[in-house]
Order: C-alpha cells, then structure tokens, then sequence
C-alpha cells in the first residue's frame, strides 16, 4: 500500500518515516523547498534521537521519497495523512487554515478512491469539515469520486518520538465505512512484536480522544504542581507524594514530576483548543481552564522564588544567573511554550542577566528571545554558563547536568543559589545544601 503524509513537521516526518519501517512505501510532502531537499539529502531539520538514521536507512531502502508537488504524492497514495500544523489564534482556538487549504488541494486533484486521515490534532467536527469541502471541489469538477475521511490522532512524545511511535501502546482510527475502517486496520496490523490495541470508533470521538488525553495530562501536572507550591510552605516532600500517591494504580506515578510548568507544542496549545472547543458548543471546561491558570501562575512563582531569594524590593539588578536547559523537555531542541522563556523574560524584567546553556536549544531561543538578547549571553557547556553567577537554575532536565560536577559548578560562581526546578538533585538534598543555598521545588 502506498501512503502519503503531507506535512514533514515533528509528526508528519515521524510517522512516514516510521511507517516506511512498517514496511510501507511511503511519500512526504511539504512545501518548504528546502527542507524537502535537504530531506532528501537525509538532512532532518529537527533534534529526535534516531530519526536521521532510520531516515538514512528507508532513503537506502528506497521506502521512502519526498516531494514538495501536491499532484504527485496524490497520484502516488492510497491512504494520505494530513500532518501540517494547527497553530493556535489569539483566542486559543485551532487555526484550521493549513488543514483546510490542504483538503482544497485534494479535493481538486484526487482522481480514485482514497482514505484522508487526519493525523493533526484538530478540533471536534473538523472531519466533517474536510469531507465537506472535499466533496465541494469534486463536484465542481463534475466528477464523481468516493473516498473517506478518517481520524487517527497521533500520541508520540517528542524526544520519544520514534519509541512511542514503533511501540503505541493504543491505536485510535475514527472512521464512517467498512471500506477505511479495513484499510487502516491492515496498516496498522502490522507491527511485528506487541501488537498494540486498534480501538475503531466514530470520527468525533477519536477526535475528542487526543484532546482529552492531552488536557487530562495538563490537569494532571498542574494539579501536582499546586501540591507543589504548598507542600513548600507546609513543610512537606511533594516527590514523597507524588511517589505515594502513584502506588494507587487508578492514578499511577506518571506525569506527576513538578517543575516550572508544562511547555512545548502541544500542552498549552490543546488545552486552550479544547477550551474554545467547548465555548462553541456553549459547555465550559471548569478544569482545563484552571489548570492553564495553575500553569501561568507557576512559572510567575518560580520567578518569585529567584527574586525573593536574589533581589532587594523585588529588583535583581545586575545579578547574574545562570540558566541550565532551555528547550521545554529534554532531547529535543523544540522551544514551543518553552517555560524557560517566560521565566527568562521575568528575570530579565526584574533586572537579571542570564547565561544560558542548552544542550539543543540554543539556536531557538535566539530568535524566540531576540529582544532581550543584550541581557542573555549563550554559553557553551554547563561549565561557562556557570562562570561568575549569582545563582543557577535547573530549568530542563537533560541527563548531562545529572551527572555534572556540582563543586567545579559551585567553585566558577560568584554567589551559591541554585535553584533545582525539576527536583533532580533533591534526593541529594543535604549535599547540595552543604555547597548551595538550594532550592527544589516542593520540599
Ligand atoms: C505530549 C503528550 O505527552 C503526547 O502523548 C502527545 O502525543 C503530544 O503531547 C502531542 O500532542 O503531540 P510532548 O508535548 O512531546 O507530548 O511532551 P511531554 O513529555 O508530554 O511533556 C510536555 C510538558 O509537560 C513538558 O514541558 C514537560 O516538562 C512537562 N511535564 C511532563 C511536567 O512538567 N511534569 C511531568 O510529570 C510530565
């Protein structure tokens, strides 16, 4: 069977790529000239641990093949997964303007039978939409030609990418015929070792399903986040907690890590869909919606904890600090809703400058922070970033700075405050106090 994935961000070159080691003939298309080119070249233009060489491999194999032409990867699929961006709009909603125009296109070149999956996140209904506007362009051809339109929402983890995506442990297909609901089930049948459960259902529904995982994930930090901030105050472990509390297995240990917020992608722009998702449909979201104000509210506090701890009358002036990890989660260079970049930018509103190191997020944060670039120097290892700092923040926690010597640290900086935002010293909290005026959050 021959796919197409139009669109080659994060999860459109991921699940053609994976899809290729299915065993699958697979086409991309963007189009982005030169990230086609460079693709072609086995170039990958983002940070995902593996995705080079398994791209190297099936451009080898000849499984997999890039275009930027709309009219050859529909001549050349069966099924085609729509995998451009849905961005969000001033209001939180789901700006649909890529996924529509790319039903346009289809609709005007689709020539057979064909299976449209959306593999974007996108809003309830919007199925239906595309249906909709296919059908439209087909008529004014004044042609007859079947297809379906499917939902098979994608649940990767970037920095995981390809491990979530080889190992899904559900596939979700939202589907109106027989006819795709086989198609996608042969595709999908076919993972050699663990065989993960297909759950066939209608469109809405699959559609929903991305939208409530994401949001209850959300909820999920926020929520230990809150326990967070008042464990502080009462005097309690909030990693003791967490871990007690993820012995329940109806609430399990995962996704309970405090830190200075969530980021990236998809959080803070699905929770905020879902949200205006309701709205129209004059429903509110209680929940969701206090756990993006519990998420705004945290990264204001952990700017608070650096300024009580730092400043005189809430000013900073001058001090340095040194920032380890800026990408929003370790093993990739994505700066999306990146906490650190509103921290960084409440630091420097208060009066700091920073020095920054990432392992890959480096060349984001540049244009993501261009106007505050003359209070924030770049450095180039752990090391330098913590030369001449007042203090030093752990913002992401790549495995580099678990095993970095905390005394050279110590020993470059001019003050000894480090503030540990992902916890990962705090079982090692009496030996940081004995070097640092520590901080971990919630405890
Ligand atoms: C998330 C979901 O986990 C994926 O299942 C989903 O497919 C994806 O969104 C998507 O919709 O495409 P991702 O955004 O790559 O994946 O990253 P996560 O690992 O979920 O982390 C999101 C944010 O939450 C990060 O800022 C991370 O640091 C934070 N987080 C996560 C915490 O603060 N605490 C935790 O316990 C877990």
């Amino acid at each position: 069977m021959n796919i197409g994935v139009i669109g080659t961000g994060y999860v459109g070159l991921v699940q053609g790529i994976v899809m290729a080691q299915m065993g699958l003939n697979v086409m991309c298309m963007d189009v982005d000239k030169k990230k086609i080119n460079d693709l072609k070249n086995g170039i990958v233009p983002i940070y995902e641990p593996g995705l080079k060489e398994l791209l190297d491999h099936h451009l080898e194999t000849k499984r997999i093949d890039f275009t930027t032409d709309m009219a050859e990867i529909i001549n050349f699929s069966t099924v085609l997964f729509i995998a451009v961006g849905t961005p969000a709009n001033e209001d939180g909603s789901a700006d649909l303007e890529y996924v529509e125009n790319v039903a346009h296109e289809i609709g005007k070149l689709i020539n057979n039978y064909k299976v449209i999956v959306t593999k974007s996140t996108v809003p309830v209904g919007t199925g239906k939409i595309i249906k909709g506007i296919i059908r439209k362009e087909i008529e004014a051809r004044n042609c007859e030609i079947d297809f379906d339109i499917v939902s098979n929402p994608e649940f990767l983890r970037e920095g995981k990418a390809l491990q979530d995506c080889l190992n899904p442990n559900r596939i979700v297909i939202g589907c109106e015929t027989e006819k795709a609901k086989e198609i996608m089930n042969d595709i999908y049948g076919s993972f050699n070792t663990n065989q993960p459960p297909i759950v066939n259902t209608n469109i809405e529904t699959s559609e929903m399903i991305k939208y409530a995982s994401n949001a209850f994930l959300a909820v999920k930090i926020s929520f230990i986040n809150e326990m967070a901030l008042l464990s502080e105050k009462v005097g309690a472990d909030v990693q003791t907690i967490a871990r007690v509390m993820g012995m329940d297995g109806r609430i399990s240990p995962k996704f309970l890590h405090a830190g200075p917020g969530y980021g990236g992608s998809c959080f803070p722009k699905d929770t905020k869909a879902i949200v205006s998702i309701a709205k129209n449909y004059g429903e509110s979201m209680l929940v969701i919606d206090a756990a993006i104000k519990a998420n705004e509210k945290q990264k204001n506090k952990m700017v608070e904890k650096v300024i009580d701890k730092l400043g005189v009358e809430n000013n900073i002036n001058g001090r340095v600090i040194g920032i380890l990890g800026l990408s929003f989660k370790p093993e990739t260079d994505d700066m999306r809703d990146a906490p650190s970049i509103d921290i960084i930018k409440g630091l420097i509103k208060a009066g700091a400058q920073i020095q920054a190191y990432c392992p890959k997020g480096i060349k984001e944060s540049k244009w993501r922070l261009i106007d505050y670039d003359a209070s924030i120097k770049y450095m180039n290892d752990e090391y330098e970033c913590s030369k001449g700092c007042d203090a030093m923040i752990l913002m992401t926690e790549w495995s580099q700075f678990r095993g970095m010597d905390i005394n050279r640290i110590k020993n470059n900086m001019k003050n000894n405050y480090f503030f540990d935002f992902r916890g990962v010293f705090s079982k090692k909290k009496e030996l940081m106090e004995s070097i640092f005026d520590y901080y971990t959050i919630g405890n």
